[in-house]
């Protein structure tokens, strides 16, 4: 007989109640899962409100950049030809004014001239003459008016618009949803043009390159 006593191997035990209990109560080490999920869904929220608030903020900037001055004066046609003098601007090519934030051209070329009045809506039909607002209604990017073909093409994500801010359906035209968004504009007495920059439409929806509403390239090629 040997001195040595076998000792059996301790056997799992079954955790007590009160075991269990303290183990669910214990601070969990890291981030729990729950943690983690509430700050997911709390990021995913913020980031959807800046950019809801960056959006909203970038839609009115020229609003509220402008004050109390919202009406632009741009001049009478034949002071637009002269400070645009590289340009066909007779033939309704865009002029670029900074200080009013906007493209600005004749509608209809065979007649010269601005009709006195006022246009709230920013069509300008009845005037002769629109404003665009510059920014591309996409993600912002500033257009080009393209000497080529005459059109407006962004040289961010590649949208193009025709020479009155009219954007084209199709993908092969680009990602913005909407034409260019428009401004007011006033001619007064001395057939001078004044842009309000207080007051801005929404582009109306794409057209299709044929249909009525669209003014087709100059040249089947762009600037971009
Ligand atoms: Fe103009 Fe994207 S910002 S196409």
């Amino acid at each position: 007989m040997s001195n040595y006593q076998v000792e059996p191997a301790a056997q799992p035990q079954a955790l007590s109640k009160e075991a269990i209990k303290s183990l669910r109560h214990e601070q969990v080490q890291g981030l729990s899962r729950r943690t983690l999920l509430r700050t997911s869904i709390g990021a995913a929220i913020g980031l959807w409100l800046l950019e809801l608030g960056a959006g909203t903020l970038g839609f009115l900037w020229p609003s509220i950049a402008s004050g109390n001055k919202s009406q632009v004066k741009i001049g009478t046609l034949p002071e637009i030809k002269a400070q645009n003098a590289s340009l066909p601007i007779d033939q309704g090519f865009p002029a670029y004014y900074q200080n009013a934030k906007s493209f600005v051209m004749l509608i209809d070329p065979s007649r010269q001239q601005f009709i006195q009045g006022a246009d709230p809506t920013g069509d300008g039909t009845a005037l002769n003459v629109r404003a665009l607002y510059q920014r591309c209604p996409h993600l912002g990017c500033k257009p080009n008016p393209c000497l080529k073909n005459f059109w407006l093409e962004c040289p961010c994500h590649g949208s193009r618009y025709d020479r009155l801010g009219t954007k084209v359906k199709g993908a092969a035209y680009g990602p913005a949803p909407r034409s260019m968004d428009r401004f007011s504009v006033l001619v007064k007495d001395d057939q001078a043009l004044y842009v309000d920059t207080l007051k801005i439409t929404l582009g109306p929806l794409p057209v299709a390159l044929g249909e009525p509403g669209v003014i087709p390239p100059k040249s089947p090629t762009g600037c971009i």
